[in-house]
């Protein structure tokens, strides 16, 4: 290789993975796979360890690995970046357009350009010499905070502008965009906030903000944020007439401006668009408080100037908050995997933004008493883009008869009464084996569900206690060398028990399913449920009526299965076990021979009170057990009912297991 053999290749490798980069984080059209882009990458990390002369800050290698800040620096904007005013309704558009008019005062034509209003957090980006120097926060407007190390993590932030060959960067530019979090990627960090424990963000925007002010920028990193650029803060130098030619320049030189932001040439034509951004809102991916409207050529903004920071050549158009009156019909209360109840309210269907609502959040007690909402009152809804639709409060008076809401004193599903610690604002079950909670579930997961080889309750109580376990995504999680550590595991046994765990992801939907500890669903309607619905996106979609179509499945169970799949916590459960690979599709396996009581016999004897015996029989063999007319040696249990016959006597004798009712239901997974 000579001499300037290794420079070449890193400026080729560099100018490779910002075009892939683009292509993939600004123009949304990628080329290459993860893995070749990743081979790339190192190829060129190498390369720049092994000539670190090579390194420059606007190579890709140099977004991650900044050392953690102690604070940020204020620094000032190049020009300050104001605020909008805003409208709210057609009518004050058209005389803001007026004003407009006027103010120029000459009759020539007006353009405006209407793009939309991105509810994430405001950023200046400064490049000299068309690089990537200052990343700044609005701030008060004056002056920011400096997070360029922060922003350079963002993949849709170029560290370079891209030139046209033979092109000269203008000395000095200042970019001005929206950071937000896409819809997917907010939904994910929840997810990851909750598995660690942590409480979610209220919505997208405050997330955006807080991943922008971490101290560390490996944090901000793994946020998966992204940015809308929207205009031109300094820009002397740059040959653009317009605010239109501004966003081309801009798309041109590598920024991610918004595709559908246009240009019109009257007022109606800029109402039809805000209407637009309406009815395409709950589609975009990412969430907007409203459309920008802006004058288009930059010499009428100049004439129409600004007030106070807030120029008279744009306005916010702000729709009125999502809200929506409807009938609150039940208050429900759930038991989260951590024990705290959470009440929520069952809505009669109303659309609030373009959504049908049927659901809110009623967050706690203590809100739910101040605000005094009862069953039957008319509440008013709102919803925030993503963010699940709250009852903001009831319109009044009460209708005559309604009560005020009193909390369960027991909890709704293990019956132990509830506790309200001190300090606390949550109710909670204290009963650690209630089904809604952690060990249980875990010790039922390992054993019956998923039937995991060698690793069963004892297992699991050891790992609780020591802290190494919490759920079952955790089980996913564990290392060989974290078990090895435990005295009394070998390396062998720690590495046969990954093993075995590693294993259970091939188990059927059904046992998965069986797993998730559904109150009211046993190992018969997990079956059902897979084998009716097939899939978890089909069960999760599915209403309280299309769940009572699936055999053996009741008013009772289906309010049961829809109150947990509504709950947060559980579907951010579900999904994460997804993500580890369990299945949640039901295959081949989903056969009714199998079972966790194949190979066993059973004899029933006398009457049972809650089935009959066919049922009993069928409940049985749906397991897979075999159900036998005479007691012998061979068989695994017998069930006794009322007024049992001699079968008894015979299983007494010959020592086999006898099962009452109460067993017997406990055993085909009834309540
Ligand atoms: S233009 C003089 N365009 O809205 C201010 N702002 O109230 C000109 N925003 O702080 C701003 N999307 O954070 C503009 N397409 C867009 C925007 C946008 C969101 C935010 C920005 C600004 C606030 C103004």
């Amino acid at each position: 290789m000579s001499s300037d053999e290794p420079a070449a290749r890193a400026a080729w490798l560099r100018g490779e993975l910002e075009r892939h980069n683009h292509l993939y984080y600004v123009l949304d059209t990628p080329q290459l796979s993860d893995a070749e882009y990743d081979e790339l990458y190192d190829q060129l990390k190498r390369l720049e360890q092994e000539h670190p002369e090579l390194w420059t800050p606007a190579s890709p290698t140099a977004r991650v690995g900044a050392p953690p800040a102690e604070g940020f620096r204020k620094v000032e904007h190049l020009t300050p970046m104001g605020s909008l005013d805003k409208v709210t309704s057609a009518e004050a558009l058209e005389k803001w357009a007026e004003d407009v008019r006027k103010r120029l005062g000459t009759g020539e034509p007006v353009a405006y350009v209407t793009e939309p209003k991105i509810d994430g957090s405001a950023v200046s980006l400064v490049y000299e010499g068309g690089l990537l120097v200052r990343g700044a926060t609005r701030g008060d407007g004056l002056r920011g905070e400096d997070v360029t190390q922060n922003l350079r993590t963002i993949r849709a932030i170029p560290l370079a502008l891209r030139l046209a060959d033979g092109e000269a960067p203008p000395p000095l530019v200042e970019v001005r965009g929206e950071v937000y979090f896409p819809l997917p990627a907010f939904r994910r960090f929840n997810e990851r906030q909750l598995a660690e424990g942590k409480s979610p963000a209220p919505n997208p925007r405050n997330a955006a903000a807080g991943s922008l002010r971490q101290l560390d920028p490996g944090v901000t990193a793994e946020r998966e944020l992204s940015i809308w650029v929207y205009g031109l803060g300094f820009r002397e130098g740059v040959p653009v007439a317009t605010h239109a030619e501004a966003l081309r320049w801009l798309r041109e030189h590598g920024f991610r401006t918004n595709p559908e932001a246009a240009r019109h040439c009257s007022i109606g034509e800029v109402a039809a668009a805000v209407a637009g951004w309406e009815r395409r809102r709950p589609e975009l991916g990412y969430e907007i408080d409203g459309v920008v409207v802006k004058v288009d050529a930059f010499d009428q903004q100049e004439r129409l100037g600004a007030l106070h920071e807030r120029p008279r050549w744009a306005r916010a158009y702000k729709w009125a908050p999502d809200r929506a009156q409807t009938r609150l019909v039940k208050i429900h209360v759930r038991v989260g995997r951590t024990g705290a109840l959470n009440p929520w309210a069952q809505l009669e269907p109303v659309s609030v933004g373009g959504v049908t609502v049927s659901q809110a959040t009623l967050h706690n007690e203590e809100d739910l008493n101040r605000k005094d909402i009862r069953e039957g009152d008319t509440v008013i809804v709102q919803r925030a883009g993503d963010v699940i639709p709250q009852v903001v409060g009831p319109v009044l008076p009460h209708p005559v008869g309604t009560v005020p809401f009193r909390m369960p004193e027991r909890c709704p599903l293990c019956d132990i009464p509830i506790v309200k610690p001190e300090g606390e604002v949550m109710h909670r079950c204290p009963n650690r084996a209630c089904p809604s909670r952690g060990l249980e579930t875990l010790i039922h997961w390992v054993g019956a569900a998923l039937d995991i080889e060698g690793v069963g309750e004892q297992f699991v109580r050891r790992l609780w206690d020591e802290g190494l376990l919490r759920s079952m995504p955790d089980l996913y999680r564990l290392r060989p060398e974290q078990l090895a550590a435990l005295e009394g595991y070998g390396e062998v046994s720690a590495a046969k028990a990954i093993e075995s765990i590693e294993r259970s992801k091939a188990q059927p939907f059904s046992r998965v399913l069986f797993g998730l500890n559904i109150p009211l669903v046993g190992w018969v309607t997990a079956r059902a449920l897979a084998r009716h619905l097939g899939s978890i996106d089909r069960l999760l979609a599915a209403s309280q009526e299309e769940l009572q179509e699936v055999e053996g499945v009741g008013p009772d169970r289906a309010e049961a299965i829809v109150d947990w799949f509504a709950d947060e916590e559980n579907r951010c459960l579900v999904s994460e076990l997804e993500e580890l690979g369990l299945r949640f599709e039901a295959g081949e396996g989903e056969r009714p021979s199998g079972g966790p009581l194949s190979g066993s016999t059973y004899v029933i004897t006398g009457t049972l009170e809650r089935r009959s015996r066919e049922q009993a029989k069928a409940a049985l063999e749906a397991l897979g057990a075999k159900v036998a007319e005479a007691v012998s040696r061979k068989t695994t249990g017998v069930i006794v009912g009322e007024s049992p016959g001699s079968k008894l006597a015979k299983a007494v004798e010959l020592g086999v297991e006898i099962l009452d009712e109460a067993a017997f239901e406990r055993l085909v997974g009834g309540s």
